[in-house]
């Protein structure tokens, strides 16, 4: 049995998440979606709500579990007997930071490698904090989150 965590603060979960869930799950027993709890930038959706739009998003994939974490990511994934860790990557700009979290992580646990899925080029300048941008200020934000929690997030901005 191989399991994987995909952590990340999902704050909301994107459709360049969703796309990196769906190939991740295929190459794994289980993938559990781990949402970060202690995070330094304070989330606009809690993590509650964050759980919630990823099991909506994610309904109909039976290998996945949507849970939380707080403290360090390799401890998390050593409780959950996880030796994988997938990460998506966009364009270069997130190399530097991602390659440095992944030498940490090896240095903290050098039995849990992180695994690297590149993101599908639709969605390669997407991320969640353009995604909260656009829908602050009345933007359409179809086709950049599923459909699904469409409107839990406009109505996070409504007012
Ligand atoms: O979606 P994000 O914001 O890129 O996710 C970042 C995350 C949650 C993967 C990262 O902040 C993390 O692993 N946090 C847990 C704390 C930890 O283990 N830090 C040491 C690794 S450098």
């Amino acid at each position: 049995m191989q399991r994987a965590v995909y952590p990340g603060s999902f704050d909301p979960i994107t459709n360049g998440h969703l796309d990196i869930i769906k190939r991740a799950a295929v190459m794994y027993d289980e993938l559990v979606v781990a949402v970060v709890t202690n995070y330094s930038k304070k989330p606009t959706f809690s993590t509650e709500e964050r759980i919630a739009m990823i099991k909506k998003s994610t309904k109909g994939l039976n290998n996945i579990r949507v849970t939380n974490f707080d403290g360090l990511l390799v401890d998390f994934a050593a409780a959950e007997k996880a030796n994988i860790i997938v990460k998506g990557l966009r364009a270069v700009s997130d190399f530097e930071y991602e390659f440095q979290m992944a030498l940490m992580n090896k240095k903290l646990r050098k039995d849990i490698e992180t695994i690297f899925i590149m993101t599908n080029y639709k969605y390669s300048y997407l991320s969640s904090s353009m995604v909260k941008e656009v829908a602050s200020l009345g933007g359409c934000i179809k086709d950049l989150v599923p459909d699904s929690i469409l409107q839990d997030i406009k109505n996070k901005f409504k007012d």
